[in-house]
C-alpha cells in the first residue's frame, strides 16, 4: 500500500470561489484523492482557507465584521459548500489556527538561526489617525495622470496606471478618510533567497518528471534579471502572524506579522496537525506525512494548484523548507492548471463575474459540474465555460450514455426476470470480447489518473461507459429473450455487473452517482477491478437489486437560456 500525500492550493478566506477557482487546485485534487484511496492506498487530503493579508481585511472592513469573526463564518462557509461539492479532505483547517502559528514563528526561528534572514529599513506611509502604517491599496488620493479622485495607492482604476503612494495629490487614508499621513521608516525581515539559489536549482534539476508548465516558471524566476530577489516576508499589519522566532521575541519587530504568503503554505504541514489534534491523535500520527525522519521518506506528496501559484511553490515554500535545515517532507509531484474563462471574458471574484460555487449547487447537484469542470480541465491551454457546451456535455455523457444505460437494463431486468440478478446462460464471444476491451481501457483510465491527465482519464471514462452501450445495443437482450431467454440471462446478468463496475470506476469523478448506483445494486463491493472478468461475476445470479430513479435528468433548452441570462451580468 502507497501512502499519498495530497494538498490543494488553500483558497482565500474572502469570499465564495467561482467554479474558475474550483477546476484550478481542489476539484482536480479530490479526484486524485478519491482515483489513489479507490485502489486501496493510504490518503492524506488536506486543505484550509488563506486567512491573513489584506484581501482579507478588505473583505471583512467591507462586511463590517471584526476580521476573527468574519474568517470564522466564512470557514464555516466554504467547508459547508466544499462538503456539497463532495471534496473529501482529511482536514479543511485555517491559516489562522494556533498550530500554524506556532509552525511559521518555529520555521522564522530557524531561518534566522541558519543566517538565512536580514533587517531591511524602508519607507512607508503612516497614519496618525488611524495608528497604522498603510498597505498602498489602503491609500487614497486623486491621480496624477487623469485627475480621477480615488485613485488607489498602487493603481489607478480609472486610467488603469501604476502608482506610487507617493505619486497620489492629496493623498488620504481609504480607512478613515485622514489626510493626517507621513512617511515613517519601518524596519522589516526579508528571507535571503539569493542565497539559496544554487540549492533550489538542484533540487528543481531533480525534478526531471515535472511538468514544462512548472519548470520553466521556475527556471525563469531563478535566472531572469538579476535572478532570485531576497524577499520581505514580513507587514505592519494587525493581523496575521506576529512576528517571533520561535517562541522568542523579535527586538525590533513588535507590532509586525508575517507576510500571507509566508505563512499560508506553512498550513499545509500546520493543517496536518489541526487534523491531528483535533481527533485526538498523537504527533506522530501527523508528523509520519511530514517529517522524513519519521516516516515520510515514503510518502509521495503531490500539490495542486493554478498556475499564478507556481513561483511560491517551486521557489518560495521550498526556501523556507530548505533554509530550516530540518527534515521536511517535500513536493515529488506539482500539478498546475491554466485559466477556466466564462462565457468570453474571465471569472472574477471582485467584479462577482460567472458562476460561484453555491449558486451552481442551486441550480443543479454537484455531480453534474463535477463532470463538466474535470472533463474540460484547463491543462494544456486555458479553456471556457459556456451553457450550450455545459447543456450539450451533461445531456450526452451523463443523461445518454451513462445514465441511459443503468436504466435500461434495469427496467427490462424487472419487467423480465424481476429485481434479482437472472440466472442461467454464460458469458460468450461477445462478452469475452468486451472484457477484453474494457481491460484494455481500465488499465489505460489508470494510466492517465497516475500521471493526473485529468482530460484524457474523463475521456477514458466516458469511451469505457460508452463500450457498455454499445454492447447493450449489439447484444439486444430484449430481442434474444425471445428465442433464447438463457443467453438474455446472461447478456442482462453482466449489464447488471457492469453498473456495479462503472459505479467503482466512476466514483472520483461523479461521487454521488457512484454511491446511487451501488445502493440500486444493492452492494458495498467496491474494490478495484484488477481483474475485470472477475469484476463482472461479483454480483451472482439470484442476488437482489432495484431500479434507481433517473440519475441525470437532462438540461433543457429553456433552463439553459433562463441560466445564460441569470448568469449574463455579475453578483448582486
Ligand atoms: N490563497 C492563494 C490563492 O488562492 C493560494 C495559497 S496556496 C499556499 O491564490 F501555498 F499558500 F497555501
Ligand atoms: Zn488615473
Amino acid at each position: 500500500m502507497a501512502r499519498i500525500l495530497i494538498t490543494s492550493a488553500i483558497p482565500y478566506i474572502n469570499g465564495i470561489k467561482h467554479l474558475g477557482n474550483l477546476i484550478g487546485s481542489q476539484l482536480p485534487a479530490d479526484l486524485y484523492a478519491r482515483y489513489q484511496r479507490g485502489r486501496g492506498n493510504e490518503v492524506m487530503f488536506l486543505c484550509a482557507t488563506d486567512e491573513h493579508g489584506t484581501p482579507a481585511e478588505l473583505a471583512a472592513a467591507k462586511a463590517e465584521k471584526p476580521i476573527a469573526e468574519y474568517c470564522a463564518e466564512m470557514h464555516g462557509v466554504q467547508l459547508d459548500i466544499a462538503n456539497r461539492f463532495g471534496l473529501s479532505f482529511d482536514h479543511f483547517g485555517r491559516s489562522s489556527s494556533d498550530q500554524n502559528k506556532r509552525l511559521t514563528q518555529h520555521f522564522a526561528g530557524k531561518l534566522d538561526e541558519a543566517g538565512l534572514i536580514r533587517e531591511v529599513s524602508e519607507k512607508q506611509v503612516y497614519s496618525n489617525t488611524d495608528g497604522r502604517f498603510l498597505p498602498d491599496r489602503y491609500i487614497e488620493g486623486t491621480c496624477p495622470n487623469c485627475g480621477y479622485d480615488r485613485a488607489r495607492g498602487d493603481q489607478c482604476e480609472n486610467c488603469t496606471k501604476q502608482l506610487d503612494p507617493t505619486d497620489l495629490i492629496d493623498p488620504r487614508s481609504a480607512i478613515s478618510g485622514s489626510t493626517d499621513l507621513e512617511v515613517r521608516e519601518t524596519k522589516h525581515l526579508y528571507l535571503r533567497q539569493s542565497a539559496m539559489k544554487d540549492q533550489l536549482d538542484a533540487w528543481i534539476d531533480s525534478k526531471a518528471d515535472w511538468p514544462i508548465l512548472t519548470t520553466s516558471i521556475a527556471k525563469k524566476w531563478l535566472h531572469d534579471g538579476d535572478g532570485l530577489r531576497d524577499r520581505g516576508i514580513t507587514r505592519d499589519l494587525d493581523w496575521g502572524v506576529p512576528v517571533k522566532k520561535g517562541d522568542q521575541d523579535w527586538p525590533g519587530m513588535e507590532g509586525k506579522v508575517f507576510y500571507v504568503w509566508f505563512d499560508a503554505p506553512i498550513e499545509y504541514i500546520a493543517c496536518a496537525k489541526e487534523w491531528a489534534d483535533s481527533t485526538g491523535k498523537p504527533d506522530a500520527e501527523w508528523e509520519r506525512w511530514w517529517r522524513t525522519d519519521k516516516g515520510a521518506d515514503d510518502v509521495r506528496y503531490v500539490q495542486f494548484m493554478g498556475k499564478d501559484n507556481v513561483p511560491f511553490h517551486t521557489l518560495s515554500f521550498p526556501a523556507t523548507i530548505l533554509g530550516s535545515g530540518e527534515p521536511w517532507k517535500m513536493v515529488d509531484h506539482l500539478k498546475s492548471f491554466n485559466y477556466l474563462n466564462y462565457d468570453g471574458g474571465q471569472f472574477s471574484t471582485s467584479q462577482g463575474r460567472g458562476v460561484f460555487m453555491d449558486q451552481a449547487l442551486e441550480l443543479l447537484p454537484a455531480d453534474y459540474w463535477r463532470w463538466w469542470l474535470l472533463s474540460h480541465a484547463p491543462e494544456s491551454s486555458d479553456s471556457e465555460f459556456t451553457w450550450e457546451n455545459f447543456q450539450q456535455s451533461v445531456n450526452k455523457d451523463l443523461a445518454d450514455v451513462l445514465g441511459n444505460f443503468v436504466s435500461r437494463i434495469t427496467k427490462f431486468c424487472r419487467s423480465k426476470f424481476g429485481e434479482a440478478v437472472p440466472e442461467g446462460g454464460v458469458y460468450g464471444e461477445r462478452e469475452n470480447a468486451l472484457i477484453l476491451e474494457l481491460t484494455r481501457r481500465i488499465r489505460a483510465y489508470e494510466g492517465f489518473m497516475e500521471a493526473m491527465e485529468v482530460r484524457k482519464s474523463a475521456q477514458e471514462l466516458r469511451a469505457i461507459w460508452v463500450a457498455g452501450n454499445e454492447y447493450l445495443q449489439a447484444a439486444a437482450p430484449w430481442s434474444t429473450f425471445k428465442e433464447n431467454p438463457e443467453q438474455a440471462a446472461a447478456q442482462v446478468r453482466l449489464g447488471l455487473n457492469l453498473i456495479r463496475l462503472y459505479a467503482v470506476l466512476s466514483a472520483p469523478f461523479i461521487p454521488n452517482a457512484s454511491a446511487r448506483m451501488l445502493s440500486a445494486m444493492n452492494t458495498l463491493a467496491t474494490d478495484w477491478p484488477d481483474d475485470v472478468e472477475a469484476a463482472l461475476n461479483a454480483l451472482p445470479a439470484g442476488h437482489a437489486f432495484t431500479v434507481p430513479d433517473v440519475l441525470f435528468a437532462k438540461i433543457t433548452d429553456d433552463q439553459r437560456e433562463d441560466w445564460q441570462a441569470r448568469f449574463a451580468g455579475t453578483r448582486g
